[in-house]
């Protein structure tokens, strides 16, 4: 990625280049804690070095006009400061829109419109966050354009609203938190019940973390997303007929073991299950890795993976054959990250394995899958910034 080609790019579609602020927002793998963040649980994510760069200026009129260059066949899409309403034709830029509709909903001074072209060097839609790194370039970009008095926590808030109110997609804080609060060579220990969290140093002497996507197309997923939350929000009502709790995060395995009985469906017992293991496990896990003992984290991702696809059944075919031959092609650690259902693996590979490892897993899923994975090795970067 060219930082002068996308500024070319931008003068040659908005016919000038005056004014004009780079920003950049990270996509996140989350290492272990999924499905957690509703739940009232921790999660371990980081910020990566891919994501999404915006080339912004402000307007003298109230006109937005964004364009994509993931999506350049769809063209310039305009709207206007006083009229932001969810179109389904304008795509994609209902996310940069929401962010918008937002900050101003929460009283923020956008009194002009913007010009903005956007790059991802992230896949779009693949369990890394491409729409919470596109909130998250378009929250920093109004900041810094119309001199917002914001905190990045603050940022934060507002995207995942965003992305709930405005585009309907009912997702926790993780994501936005990792894109935006992310730090370098740092995993992030949040709790999201108390919204506390803890920088993590990540030391990986001689190893990588290595992303595998299946490029499994997902249909449907906001709508099998939302029913976890609802069978886990089913499985909550039916502890607290018996038991004080606010969340599944509160519960240890023990009282989820002495407690499940009340819950009476069987799947929604499933799902309670891996919430409440998961939360446990990810504890274990940054302990471990605290300690230097990255074999114990590997295995931890392992069980992840499992309670994943057996309990909580987000994982499928794609998501299992890559995690599977990882385990047999010696990772120390891989699962599924992100909400599932297709998107990426996350492996932790020895260098000096990592090509054999691509090459064994890349046969193996196309041959069993009958279309290719793609592979990026990670490092850990910044949350969102102005470049
Ligand atoms: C998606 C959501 C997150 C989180 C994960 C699953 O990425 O946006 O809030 O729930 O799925 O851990």
């Amino acid at each position: 990625m060219n930082l002068e080609n996308l500024i070319r790019d931008f003068s040659e579609v908005f016919k000038t280049d005056e004014g004009i602020h780079v920003f950049f927002a990270p996509g996140r793998v989350n290492l272990i804690g999924e499905h957690t963040d509703y739940n009232g649980g921790h999660v371990f994510p980081c910020a990566i070095n891919f994501g999404t760069y915006a080339i912004a200026r402000k307007r003298e009129d109230s006109k937005v006009k964004v364009i994509s260059k993931n999506f350049e066949e769809l063209g310039v899409i305009e709207f206007n400061i006083n009229d932001l309403v969810y179109r389904e034709e304008d795509n994609w830029a209902n996310y940069p829109k929401g962010i918008i509709k937002t900050f101003k909903d929460a009283r923020y001074n956008i009194d002009s419109g913007l010009e903005i072209l956007f790059f991802g060097n992230i896949p779009n839609g693949a369990g890394l966050s491409s729409s919470a790194s596109i909130e998250l370039a378009t929250s920093i970009a109004l900041k810094s354009l119309f001199n917002l008095n914001l905190l990045m926590i603050e940022m934060v808030e507002l995207s995942q609203k965003s992305e709930n109110q405005f585009n309907g997609v009912k997702c926790g804080i993780m994501d936005q938190f990792a894109c935006g609060m992310g730090r370098k060579d740092h995993a992030i220990l949040l709790d999201t019940n108390k919204m506390r969290y803890e920088y993590v140093p990540i030391k990986l002497d001689g190893i990588s973390i290595v992303i595998a996507n299946t490029n499994k197309h997902r249909d449907l997923m906001d709508s099998k997303y939302n029913e976890r939350r609802s069978e886990c929000e089913n499985a909550l009502r039916a502890l607290q007929e018996k038991l004080e709790i606010f969340s599944l995060g509160d519960l240890s395995e023990e009282e989820f073991e002495e407690n499940k009985h009340l819950i009476k469906n069987e799947i929604e017992r499933k799902r309670a299950k891996h919430a409440v293991y998961e939360n446990q496990r990810t504890i274990k896990a940054v302990r471990a890795l605290t300690e230097g003992d990255i074999e114990k984290f590997g295995r931890l991702m392992n069980e992840s993976h499992i309670s994943l696809r057996d309990d909580y059944e987000v994982t499928g075919i794609e998501l299992d054959t890559l995690v599977e031959a990882a385990w047999r092609n010696g990772a120390i650690g891989s699962r599924m990250t992100g909400a599932g259902f297709g998107g990426c693996t996350v492996s932790l590979v020895r260098n000096d394995e990592i090509e054999s490892f691509i090459e064994k897993i890349g046969e193996e899923y196309e041959r069993r899958i009958g279309y290719k994975a793609d592979f990026y090795i990670v490092s850990i970067g910044d949350g969102a910034r102005r470049i």
